[in-house]
């Protein structure tokens, strides 16, 4: 590794210097090279730091021309380098306008102005719009901006950019263009720009003060078809938002463009939405239950964004959880909403605990509100989207759902057309609601995750109950104060009913009791129900108690964990055993009971059913470890998994049968559920390769009217021996070689296969026409398929799994930094595995480090390799 990249650090903030109240920006585009005439109306900001020079951002890109007041600049007024224009002592007010030469053809790096297809379009978050023109690159940089785009008619029919389309024409020779107006200021990460050609879905929704809004979805002709969930996902967003904050739309249109290659999901552009096409595109042949939930979520949440983020905005970018954990939290309220919230929110603890505490535990762990970074894409991480989300959860916990309502209005309303702080949102909290939140910040503050014990001591009727936290150290954090942490708690009696209501107990020390008295017999705790805080509970219930909870549990979160501690038992014992050369334990007939018991009794909701009978994940299971060894823990999971199909072989059989009789294809609660239980069944048969499944499930993949199911026959099949595999997968090729979205899924099986050969698989299908490396969703498919879903492949002894992906990083870096670096991040938790993995996986790291050029991925390899 070479050069020195610059940190930034949170502490080090300053306003800027000068401010541009409007700009206009031209785009020319030709057929090769788009010219850019940007005029920008600039004065100097009174709050701002007394510089003599002017510092716009800018990389990859030809500076043309520079000029103020109209008077081209002559060199010894600015200089321009690799990464700046440096204005020398410009006036007080001024016009300035710079010409820059862009090359979207060659743009490989997906940010800026760039081709998907035959689709130029824009991505500017964090900071791509310095890839477009020299700007100050930085969120509180606030502008009006009027757009003017020249193209050819025939290649780009359809010019779009932010705000009302005020003018179009012909600019002859064949081309034409459209000048469009964005009335609201917004900082230069919210321009977008789309030229194409383009088909559309057209709809309209009227806010409830009686505005008709125009609504359009462009995608790539063909592809309209795809397009109906999410358009009408956009409209139940508008009206959860009208109906539940308040909050109407601003402008007469809003416009979403799907493109295919894109390094994110989608982006909250100011009513010109950009889109990847993975969370639009849902039709029940091509998209499974789990992808039509993200295409509604992902469309809502980016609607969401237009208040929590587009009205009012981040001041920079360590305060970027102000927007994104907002938005989450009111993504995952929507979420919940929209039915089956018990099982919703299971899928939003397990996002937590395997994803985010595993970060929070690693080289990479940062505090919501990071201190400092070098590469800003790096920290678009889930501790800054979902333990944001969390943290604005407690706050609505605290305040009671209306008051924390009022209080994100006060909060709009207070800093309308603002960039503002975290803590001016705290505060704006604190004024409406009257919360004290003096401590509760140390969770903006403070990296890792508290671990919180619970300890009872029950006497004579009455329950003592100690909590206590300590938080571990974290990379520049050593010590941590105690956090404010909301722990809500039930009691059970034996027969499992009630005998204390949920009550929220705050422990804001390190040590704090609670007596419960007038009891009849010790009770059973059900605790952090709902998961009201982030934090990792020391509890252990024994396994009568957990029986207990599995059955009567009034709240799904508990229910469902307590299933996940009782195989948690189980799996432990088998690791141990197995990482000491023992056999692996049988499991107990406690838990055999448990889960007879629930398949008799099954909940309501039938998701809820499937979510409690799933195996906690290879992921889950890991967390149990200080050092994880990967092989006994996929060993451990598979015997246990087989030891449940064979003693439950024919309620399995009865499950995936009942699942023949159903109706066509809808996307509900209760269809989805029923899909659910189905495809888990499958799974449990295949594990011991039960007589005709194999056929069966051969069958399903030919004939299923829907994706999901097809998705559930294919994963069952997918380690399998014998020829029904290899047809499955063959045939589902076939007929799916036009959809790049399901070629993805056959990508994504194959990289999870768990024969040995796993590694070479994904070799050859880096070859293979089908993959295309500078498409990220391919890329995601393939090598994150493999790194992330086929633990005993990427961790193979050989180290071939973790070769692979480092070769691929390096070459990935020269072309897309952003996505190689992603890819790199899955080196780094080499510390939490035990040898001989650690030792491989971090020799996989170093060897990066050696190939790595960008900012990016050397900002990752350093923070994995640091002592
Ligand atoms: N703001 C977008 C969202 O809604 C994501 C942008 C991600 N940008 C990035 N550079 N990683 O979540
Ligand atoms: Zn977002």
């Amino acid at each position: 590794m070479t050069g020195n990249p610059q940190r930034k650090y949170r502490a080090d903030y300053q306003p800027p210097a000068w401010l541009i109240d409007d700009v206009e920006l031209d785009f020319d585009i030709g057929s090769a090279q788009t010219h850019v005439r940007a005029t920008h109306s600039v004065r100097r900001n009174p709050e701002g730091p007394a510089a003599e020079d002017w510092r716009l951002d800018g990389r990859d890109m030809t500076l043309v021309s520079v000029a103020i007041d109209g008077r081209r600049l002559g060199e010894s007024e600015y200089t321009c380098g690799d990464s700046a224009l440096v204005l020398h002592g410009p006036p007080e007010a001024f016009t300035l306008t710079v010409e820059t030469r862009i090359d979207p053809e060659h743009n490989l790096s997906l940010e800026g102005l760039y081709r998907s297809g035959d689709i130029l379009c824009t991505q500017c978050e964090a900071t791509g719009f310095s890839r477009i023109t020299y700007f100050p690159d930085r969120p509180d940089v606030m502008s009006r901006y009027v757009t003017r785009i020249t193209a050819d008619a025939q290649a780009h029919p359809v010019l779009l950019s932010n705000g009302d389309c005020v003018e179009t024409g012909s600019a002859g020779a064949g081309r034409h263009y459209a000048v469009f107006e964005d009335p609201f200021v917004k900082p230069c990460y919210l321009f977008a720009l789309v030229a194409g050609d383009l088909g559309v879905l057209r709809d309209s929704h009227t806010t409830p003060s009686g505005r008709t809004i125009d609504l359009r979805l462009y995608t790539e002709h063909g592809n309209e078809d795809q397009c109906a969930h999410a358009m009408a996902s956009l409209k139940q967003a508008m009206v959860w938002d009208e109906a539940t904050y308040g909050l109407e739309y601003d402008l007469d249109s809003y416009a979403i463009v799907a493109v295919g290659s894109f390094n994110m999901g989608a982006m909250e552009n100011k009513s010109l939405n950009v889109f990847n096409t993975a969370c639009i595109f849902a039709a029940p042949e091509t998209a499974t239950d789990d992808d039509f939930a993200l295409v509604r979520d992902v469309v809502a949440h980016e609607y969401f964004h237009n208040y929590t983020g587009n009205r009012v905005t981040c001041r920079d970018w360590f305060q970027l959880s102000l927007k994104e954990g907002l938005t989450v939290h009111r993504e995952h309220q929507f979420a919940i909403d929209q039915g089956s919230p018990g099982v919703t929110r299971i899928e939003q603890v397990r996002a937590i605990r395997e994803v985010q505490f595993p970060e929070d535990a690693g080289p990479r762990a940062h505090p919501v509100r990071p201190e400092s970074y070098v590469e800003m894409n790096n920290f678009y991480t889930i501790t800054v989207y979902h333990k944001g989300a969390e943290l604005i959860r407690m706050m609505e916990a605290m305040a009671g759902r209306d008051a924390f309502i009022a209080g994100v209005r006060h909060y709009l309303a207070k800093h309308d057309g603002q960039a503002v702080t975290i803590e001016d949102f705290v505060v704006a909290i604190e004024e409406s609601t009257g919360l004290d939140l003096a401590q509760f910040r140390r969770w903006y503050a403070q990296a890792g995750t508290p671990r919180v014990g619970v300890q009872t001591d029950y006497r004579e009727g009455a329950l003592a109950l100690t909590l206590t936290q300590s938080t571990p150290a974290t990379p520049g954090q050593p010590d941590k104060a105690a956090f404010d942490i909301p722990v809500s708690v039930a009691l059970f009696d034996e027969a499992g009913r009630m005998v204390r209501e949920p009550e929220v107990l705050r422990l804001d020390t390190a040590q704090a009791e609670w007596c419960f008295d007038g009891l009849a017999g010790e009770p059973t705790v059900s605790a952090l129900r709902g998961f009201t805080a982030p934090v990792r509970l020391d509890h252990a219930p024994d396994d009568a108690a957990l029986a207990r909870l599995m059955a009567h549990d009034s709240d799904p979160v508990c229910r469902w964990d307590a299933a996940q501690s009782l195989f948690l038992k189980t799996l432990v014992a088998g690791v141990a055993a197995r990482s000491g050369g023992e056999a692996l334990p049988e499991p107990s007939e406690r838990l055999f009971e448990a889960i007879a018991h629930l398949l008799s009794n099954p909940p309501a909701d039938r998701a809820l059913l499937a979510a409690m009978l799933t195996l906690p994940s290879v992921a889950r299971i890991g967390e149990e470890f200080d050092a994880i060894d990967i092989h006994a823990v996929c060993a451990a999971r598979d015997h246990l998994k087989q030891a449940i199909a064979t003693r439950f072989l024919e309620e399995f059989e009865a499950l995936r049968a009942d699942h023949a009789a159903l109706q066509a294809y809808v996307f509900d609660v209760e269809e989805a559920g029923r899909r659910r239980v189905f495809r888990l069944a499958l799974d449990y048969l295949a594990a011991v390769d039960a007589p005709g499944l194999r056929e069966c499930a051969l069958e399903l993949s030919r004939t299923a009217d829907n994706m999901t199911d097809r998705m559930a026959a294919l994963e069952a099949l997918r380690d399998l021996p014998g020829e029904a595999r290899d047809t499955a997968l063959a045939e589902f090729a076939e007929r799916w070689a036009d959809y790049p979205l399901v070629m993805d899924k056959w990508l994504r099986l194959q990289a999870g296969t768990r024969r040995a050969d796993s590694v070479e698989q994904v070799t050859a299908l880096l070859d293979d026409a089908r993959f295309d490396f500078t498409n990220p969703n391919r890329v995601r498919a393939l090598l994150g398929g493999f790194a992330r879903g086929n633990p005993a492949g990427f961790h193979r002894a050989d180290s071939g799994g973790y070769t692979l992906i480092a070769d691929q990083v390096v070459r990935l870096d020269a072309l897309n930094p952003q996505l190689a670096a992603a890819l790199a991040g899955l080196l780094t938790p080499w510390r939490r595995h035990a040898e001989p993995e650690a030792s491989a996986m971090r020799a996989a790291l170093a060897r990066v480090g050696e190939g790595v050029h960008s900012d990016n991925t050397r900002e990752i390899v350093e923070a994995g390799l640091a002592e």
